[in-house]
């Protein structure tokens, strides 16, 4: 069944309370549940409580057998009043629950999974987020499988029984049950505090197995600063006087912002610098500020139905985007947000898979936490706040918090609170939650002497099911640079194109203008803009917005690749000297210059093409690296050898000279194999952290030289007893470019650490193997095969992870006949199988476009 955002109906039944009663076991878990329900509004239909794969062993209504029955999953009971106590038992399987959804063990403990739709796994109960409840939760379990016991809100009384013991908690916040959590284990806390500005003392756990309690202090220092940052830039106060992470092995996605009880993923809590990269550092602190954003954004404030969920995702982005920007970089954090938007979320947009940021329909909700809710909804939520500015922006946000707290909103309360708060009509942006596909906007600047003339025009392309489009309002920041001096000679503007096409005009211009447009990619946009020759190469060096100076030079060696890609001949010199100007700029620091020079992925510069030719795209970025490699040696050699920041220092700063140098040296590998074998065996041998060691082995898993196979053992061997370095050791042959990269993928499979049971561990396989497009995309059509086995395998092991690992499949009408063919036939062969889950279903006949 498809479900649509027009069919919204409010709920037959309330349940201000319900009480939960556990008695935990990894095999067997009894669950007693006891809801108070009232009826809502004037109708007679019974009381339907959803349920998934649970059967119930006594349902009574007010102390009395109840007349009930089963409608499929949905259990459905005969209730006369208005308000009663309904009690339901049912018995549920933690060890056997492989889909990760409700309540499962990993590494012998327990633990929940409830967003989406995960509680009905759990007990029989109106599963939607717009019904609200007091949960009051006691959990008796063994003393010794399960020393702590953990759940929502506060805890009130504990107690023993032989070798067992048991705790109660209450949630003084009525939450959907999408945000309910429990946690039973061998746990030891990392514990803090916090002070909030009102006075309240929070206590701060991070929950892990004893053994990974060292690798806790950057996760909590994260929330601390992300608790004082909420105050000082949302206003946003912490409610409660307890705040727990637990860090699960086995986990669907990245984290879950349960309230007071967020369930994370290990790959977002432990880092240490000789396990972790500067990367995962930054990832750990955005994904314990986003989780811990939500209390707000999420849970104090949740969403009327799940059509709603960019309300939350998308606005918690843009605020964990904030965070990040303000305690690190801001240019750096905006490239790396504008990267993953045009990586994943474009392709997802021009693809068969394209909905809008606020869906119409779904089979499968779990389907639809993606970079367009995720990423683009942020983007729109920047776009707002560029439009009202940022006072007016926090006014509507505070309003936004005031008006719904305690309540399930739509996105269109957001935008009336931003409205009512600034009084500026945000009617015609609102078109950004309701049309799919990336505007397409073409600008040129025409100057005659003194004055210039920007001319822009806009296209929305067609989506599944959206054929016509109306214009977008698209907010572009401005500004012209002179071509002589270098200097802003009309300072920025913030140009709203709302219409097809507009006209702005500059004047007294006292030199030839170059155009700086979509500055800090001010709206997210597949933008085209006609240069004169030589113009990107001035703006690569003296554009005064860092983002725009970025994608200059991107920009330049985009043009490049696509006419080397395309047999054309063009001229390397520009780009050379683009990339020599930036690595020997004295004003950019190595994280800028790192992100600016290193060349558009091959799947990025695909999307450019008509058709993507992955032999004749992978061949022209092999030679653009070997050229920048070999005419910039000294630099990079430089920039390589400084590189060598102690690991132990995770300064902006030191991240950027680290980062730098392991790009340096993929360049130069790039132009000498074997010099470039021995520069990375020597960076790989002196790591004293995971991003040199792990940025050397990137490098030589590409290579044919000895120095590959010696590292990856000696890489096997350090980190043998760490899950999450294993993961990177797959990951980094999944994504290695070579010629045989297919029979090396193969060979992971039949590794003895590959399982399908690990969401890491397959997505370090199959996750990254989907996203190399030359090994995937080869002309036999047998990385195709392989990956729709592994599609296959994971689906009866855990639909949600299989179902995200179609969509590389579903980018077929890119590609020549032959591979189209080829691709098609893999995804038929998937409808097909028989037992398929609906999670993949969805994906693989919604790629084959229906
Ligand atoms: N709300 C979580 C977040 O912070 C994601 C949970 C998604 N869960 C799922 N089963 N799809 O983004
Ligand atoms: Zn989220």
């Amino acid at each position: 069944t498809e479900f649509r955002r027009q069919d919204y109906r409010p709920p037959d039944w309330l349940v201000p309370a319900i009480a939960l009663d556990f008695d935990l076991g990894i095999e067997t878990t009894r669950v007693k549940a006891t809801l108070t329900v009232e009826r809502n509004g004037g109708h007679d239909r019974p009381l339907r409580l959803d349920g998934d794969e649970i059967q119930p062993l006594a349902v009574r209504v007010d102390g009395q057998d109840a007349d009930w029955s089963m409608d499929g999953d949905t259990l459905v009971v005969a209730v006369a009043g208005d308000r009663a106590r309904v009690e339901t038992e049912v018995a549920i399987y933690p060890a056997s629950n492989s889909k990760l959804m409700g309540l499962y063990a990993s590494n012998g403990m327990l633990c929940t999974q409830c967003e989406a739709e995960g509680f009905r796994r759990i007990t029989f109960f109106p599963d939607r987020p717009d019904v609200l409840s007091r949960y009051a939760v006691r959990m008796t379990g063994d003393k010794a499988a399960f020393p702590i016991l953990l759940t929502n809100g506060n805890p009130l009384r504990t107690g023993e029984d032989g070798a067992r013991h048991w705790a109660e908690w209450e949630d003084p916040f009525p939450k959907p049950s999408y945000l309910f959590a429990l946690v039973a284990g061998d746990l030891k806390p990392n514990h803090d505090s916090f002070t909030t500005r009102s006075g309240r003392k929070v206590d701060l756990n991070i929950w892990v197995r004893e053994a990974d309690l060292p690798r806790t202090g950057h996760a909590m220092a994260a929330l601390k600063q992300s608790m004082a940052w909420d105050e000082e830039t949302y206003g946003r106060e912490y409610d409660l006087d307890l705040f727990n992470i637990v860090a699960v092995s086995d986990f669907n996605m990245g984290a879950m912002e349960n309230k007071g009880l967020n369930v994370f993923n290990t790959a977002y809590v432990l880092a240490d610098p000789d396990t972790a990269t500067d990367t995962d550092f930054d990832n750990i602190a955005r994904v314990v500020a986003h989780e811990y954003f939500h209390n707000w954004s999420g849970n104090r404030v949740t969403c009327r139905d799940w059509f709603q969920l960019s309300l939350k995702e998308g606005f918690t982005v843009f605020r964990d985007q904030g965070f990040s920007a303000d305690t690190g970089s801001p240019a750096v954090k905006r490239i790396d947000d504008v990267r993953t938007l045009r990586a994943i979320q474009f392709p997802e947009d021009s693809g068969p898979l394209a909905h809008s940021v606020r869906p119409d329909s779904y089979v499968e909700i779990s389907n639809f936490y993606t970079a367009t809710v995720y990423n683009k909804g942020a983007e729109l939520i920047r776009m707002m706040r560029t439009i009202l500015g940022p006072d007016k922006f926090r006014a509507g946000t505070d309003l936004y918090f005031d008006r719904h707290d305690g309540e399930a909103a739509t996105c269109d309360d957001f935008v009336k609170a931003l409205e009512d708060a600034s009084g500026v009509d945000l009617t015609h942006l609102k078109l950004w939650y309701s049309q799919a596909g990336t505007p397409k906007v073409t600008a040129s600047l025409d100057q005659d002497g003194g004055t210039a003339v920007l001319k822009l025009a806009q296209t929305v392309p067609p989506t599944p099911g959206h054929p016509v489009k109306q214009p977008m309002p698209i907010p572009l920041k401005v500004a012209l640079i002179g071509e002589r001096s270098g200097a802003e000679i009309a300072p920025e503007r913030l140009v709203i194109l709302d219409a097809a096409d507009d006209t702005v005009e500059f004047d007294g211009l006292d030199e030839p203008a170059l155009l700086s447009i979509n500055r800090g990619f001010s709206a997210p946009v597949d933008l085209q803009v006609d240069r004169r020759a030589g113009e990107l190469e001035k703006l690569a060096a003296s554009d005064s917005d860092p983002f725009a100076r970025y994608e200059a030079i991107q920009e330049l060696m985009m043009r490049w690749l696509i006419a080397a890609a395309q047999g054309e001949v063009a001229d390397i010199e520009p780009v050379i000297r683009a990339v020599g100007d930036t690595l020997r700029s004295n004003q950019l620091d190595a994280a800028l210059k790192a992100e600016a020079i290193l060349p558009p992925s091959e799947a990025v510069i695909g999307d450019r093409m008509d058709r993507v030719d992955p032999d004749a795209i992978h061949g022209a970025r092999e030679r653009l690296r070997a050229a920048i490699g070999a005419r910039l040696s000294d630099e990079l050699s430089s920039a390589q050898r400084e590189g060598g920041a102690p690991g132990s220092d995770l300064s902006s700063r030191a991240k950027g000279t680290r980062r730098l140098r392991s790009i340096a040296l993929d360049f130069l590998a790039a132009a000498d194999a074997q010099a470039g074998a021995r520069l990375a065996k020597v960076q790989f041998d002196a790591a004293d952290n995971m991003t040199d060691r792990s940025g050397a082995l990137r490098v030589l898993a590409s290579l044919d030289m000895p120095e590959r196979v010696a590292a990856l053992e000696a890489f096997y061997r350090r980190h043998a007893d760490d899950p999450l370095v294993i993961d990177k050791w797959f990951g980094v042959q999944a994504m290695a470019q070579r010629p045989d990269a297919l029979d090396q993928v193969r060979e992971l499979i039949r590794h003895e650490r590959f399982t399908f049971a690990n969401p890491n561990r397959l997505r370090s396989v199959a996750g990254v193997f989907g996203m190399n497009q030359w090994a995937l995309h080869h002309a036999s059509g047998e990385g195709y095969r392989f990956l729709t086995d592994l599609i296959l395998e994971a689906d009866k092991v855990n639909p949600q992870v299989a179902a995200r690992m179609v969509p590389p499949l579903g980018r077929w009408k890119r590609f020549d006949d032959q591979r189209q063919a080829l691709m098609r036939e893999q995804l038929e062969r998937i409808v097909a199988t028989p037992g398929l889950s609906k999670d993949v279903h969805e994906q693989a006949s919604k790629s084959l476009g229906g």
